[in-house]
């Protein structure tokens, strides 16, 4: 099977043979405790977005990992201002992505969760009217649905005028959600560095200079910085990095 533009392990051990789906899913393999990773791409000089979207900094190695770390997730977590910009689809997989996830014993699809303090949500984006499992919404006790949110997502109220993401986490693993996949984006990073919730960093390095204007992966309130050892490093033949950065 063509795996594309061949990636390779830079670090800790450099290797010349190239990284097949198997070979990325044990590196990006599930972990034994519940686990926040997040997943970014950024240009080199830190953009989070060119012309306005992530997709002109993805390529098709970053996408190949993309879709290993949404298959060994339980569930997507994903903020709404992202949801609602980059007009998220339904969480699909191809069969042989569901295969793996039937044979460890997983659901078919991960779970999409939307974190929303507003709730400005609309019912029929994809995201939630084709969704294959029904998704969660992340919200807080106040917060106000609008028509027809409820017929397709269960809403999780934490917190007391905004919500608290540890509860919401600690919650989600309740449920057995256990392995969270946080697909951004600048805020919601903002907020869990903040909530010190990260416990792992996956950031793909696109080689090209974005140029002054868009932010970085993350936003909103200062907070104190974590400190995220470096794990592996693997390089595709475009010239892309792909980080792994995770706590000890
Ligand atoms: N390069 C990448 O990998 C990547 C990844 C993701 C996104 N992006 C880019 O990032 C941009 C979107 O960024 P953004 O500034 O809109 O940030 P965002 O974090 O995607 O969305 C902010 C919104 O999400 C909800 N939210 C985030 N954190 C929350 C919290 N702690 N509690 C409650 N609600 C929370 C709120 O929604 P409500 O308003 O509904 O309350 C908030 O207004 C887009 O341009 C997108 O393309 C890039």
């Amino acid at each position: 099977m063509s795996v594309g533009i061949p990636i390779r392990r830079l670090w800790p051990e450099p290797s010349t043979q190239q990284l097949d789906d198997a070979a990325l899913t044990t590196l990006y393999g599930r972990a034994d405790e519940p686990r926040l990773r997040v997943n970014f791409v950024a240009s080199l000089d830190g953009a989070v977005t060119l012309d306005g979207y992530s997709a002109g900094l993805s390529g098709q190695p970053d996408k190949r990992v993309f879709g290993v770390l949404r298959m060994v997730c339980d569930a997507l977590v994903v903020a709404a201002g992202t949801l609602r910009h980059e007009g998220y689809r339904a969480v699909r997989l191809d069969e042989r992505r569901r295969a793996w996830r039937r044979e460890h014993g997983l659901a078919e699809y991960p779970t999409l969760v939307v974190v929303s303090s507003s709730l400005d949500l609309d019912p029929a984006q994809a995201a939630f009217a084709d969704a294959p499992t029904r998704p969660i919404v992340l919200t807080h006790a106040e917060a106000e649905p609008p028509p027809g949110l409820t017929d397709v997502a269960d809403l999780l109220r934490c917190g007391t005028g905004r919500v608290d993401l540890a509860a919401g986490l600690a919650e989600l693993h309740r449920r057995g959600l256990t392995q969270l996949l946080c697909e951004g984006g600048p805020h919601l990073l903002g907020a869990l560095t903040a909530a010190d919730l990260v416990d792992e960093l996956c950031l793909t390095v696109a080689p090209l200079l974005a140029g002054p204007g868009p932010g970085r992966i993350t936003a909103g309130d200062t907070a104190p910085p974590r400190h995220l050892p470096l794990r592996h490093v693997l390089a595709a033949e475009d010239g892309v990095l792909m980080l792994r950065h995770a706590r000890p």
